[in-house]
């Protein structure tokens, strides 16, 4: 069985007996005249059908009695013409045989399909209040079937929310996924390793950005998985920098995030170096921070600790740091247990450790045990997927030592949690300050 084809099955067995879920894929979107954004499918339509082209819409039925689940995919047909002038389309015979669908309709009879398939069934799922065009359809269909009740058909008494579902499945990645997501960080660090050794004084941020592009389209990555950040000097205190146009100068670090989509699945890494192959001594001394602060972070990832453990770790290390090195006051603090009590890290370090990572860049999937009393941080299972990205930005500001200011670093790696602890799939890249020296010849 295909892996969309054994989610499928998850899927229809998490689903009450009988029940029909219906997922759309994305829409097309223009980005002016006639020309289109580069086209990307709905990422959970993609989970569970593996099929990427657009106007397709996935419909599972669930086992019921004797009755076993089917899928059904509804795409567009085979056309000559618009293949001459677009590319091939699979039609639906030959995706239903590709991607292991029971059934497969023109998505031209989507809405006469779904006003039979949704007779008599005791529930719907769907996203809901995702697309009020996707609404409104299904709103129509389910009023159709409603129309025949005279006739004894029975409309479906449930409507429920398909995505909570589809967010618990994609948290825990498969083996396939695992796959995918460790080529797409070996392909994103081939790219920071790329970035490094092309870096010199003088260069745009943008010279670096194309090196990055390069180095992940020639591995076969379809899209760089975000605009990716090249952030030199005071740019890096940006969080979302991503205009890439500064010149880097001597003496500046660059920062560095990027990652690329690899059959859909995202990588997210940041490395962070000296653009002239050395860093200056207090450029090393934050580095080596939050270096510390990382391998920290990713000590607190083990199966069975609570999420939030990790990013707890992180700001401690990095908010003894700011002590150590005056950009917060002891005398004012005292120790650590005040700066986090008061928040004061924040004005260095204000965004959270990690997130999951899949086939969205910030993927699917709460971050609290919603059931539980109070909602506590979930413990972390294996086969989850995060980032581990902690980081620091000295703005100017009065009183913060001059030494560092408008030094921003961030060191951002790629971890699968396993039975024996975290995987890290992104270590392509050099991170030490030794092996960033060594690589870039400044030492
Ligand atoms: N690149 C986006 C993030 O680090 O979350
Ligand atoms: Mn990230
Ligand atoms: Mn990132």
């Amino acid at each position: 069985m295909n892996p969309w084809a054994a989610r499928r099955a998850r899927l229809a067995l998490a689903m009450e007996p009988g029940a029909v879920a219906v997922l759309a894929t994305a829409p097309e979107a223009l980005r002016n005249g006639d020309s289109e954004y580069p086209y990307r499918h709905d990422s959970y339509f993609y989970y569970l059908s593996g099929f990427t082209e657009p106007e397709s819409v996935l419909v599972l039925v669930a086992a019921r009695g004797d009755l076993p689940a089917r899928s059904i995919l509804f795409c567009r047909e085979k056309n000559v013409e618009r293949e001459t002038w677009e590319g091939f389309r699979y039609g639906p015979a030959a995706a239903r045989e590709a991607f292991g669908f029971d059934e497969a309709f023109p998505v031209a009879e989507l809405d006469a399909q779904m006003a039979r398939l949704l007779a008599d069934v005791p529930a719907v799922y769907y996203a809901n209040a995702r697309d009020a065009a996707f609404d409104a359809q299904v709103a129509g269909w389910l009023k159709a079937v409603r129309g025949q009740s005279r006739s004894g058909v029975v409309a479906p008494a449930r409507i429920q929310h398909l995505l909570p579902l589809l967010d618990e499945m994609r948290l825990l990645k498969d083996a396939h996924e695992e796959a995918l997501m460790a080529k797409s960080a070996e392909i994103a660090g081939a790219a920071h390793l790329r970035a490094m050794r092309a870096a010199k004084p003088g260069m745009f941020e943008y010279e670096l950005e194309a090196e990055l592009l390069y180095e992940f389209r020639r591995n076969g990555a379809q899209f760089p998985a975000y605009t990716p950040i090249v952030a030199s000097g005071a740019n890096a205190c940006i969080l979302h920098y991503n205009a890439n146009n500064a010149r880097t100068r001597d003496g500046e670090l660059v920062l560095i995030d990027a990652g690329c989509e690899f059959d859909s699945y995202a990588s997210d890494i940041t490395r962070t170096f000296p653009v002239n192959g050395v860093f200056s001594a207090p450029q090393r001394q934050l580095y080596e921070l939050v270096l510390r602060a990382q391998d920290a972070a990713l000590a607190a990832i083990q199966a069975g600790r609570p999420y939030s453990d990790f990013h707890e770790a992180a700001v401690k290390v990095l908010a003894e740091g700011m002590l150590d090195f005056g950009l917060l006051d002891r005398a004012k603090y005292g120790g650590v247990e005040n700066v986090l009590a008061e928040r004061a890290h924040t004005q260095f370090y204000m965004h959270g450790t990690g997130h999951w990572l899949g086939l969205d860049v910030h993927d699917a999937g709460a971050y609290r045990d919603l059931a539980a009393e109070g909602k506590p941080s979930r413990p972390l299972m294996p086969g989850m997927a995060l980032t581990v990205e902690p980081g620091i930005y000295v703005r100017p500001a009065p009183g913060v030592p001059e030494q560092f200011w408008n030094i921003g670093i961030r060191i951002e790696d790629n971890v699968i949690v396993g039975e024996a602890g975290p995987q890290v799939i992104s270590g392509t890249a050099p991170k030490t300050v030794a092996e960033i020296e060594t690589l870039m010849g400044g030492q």
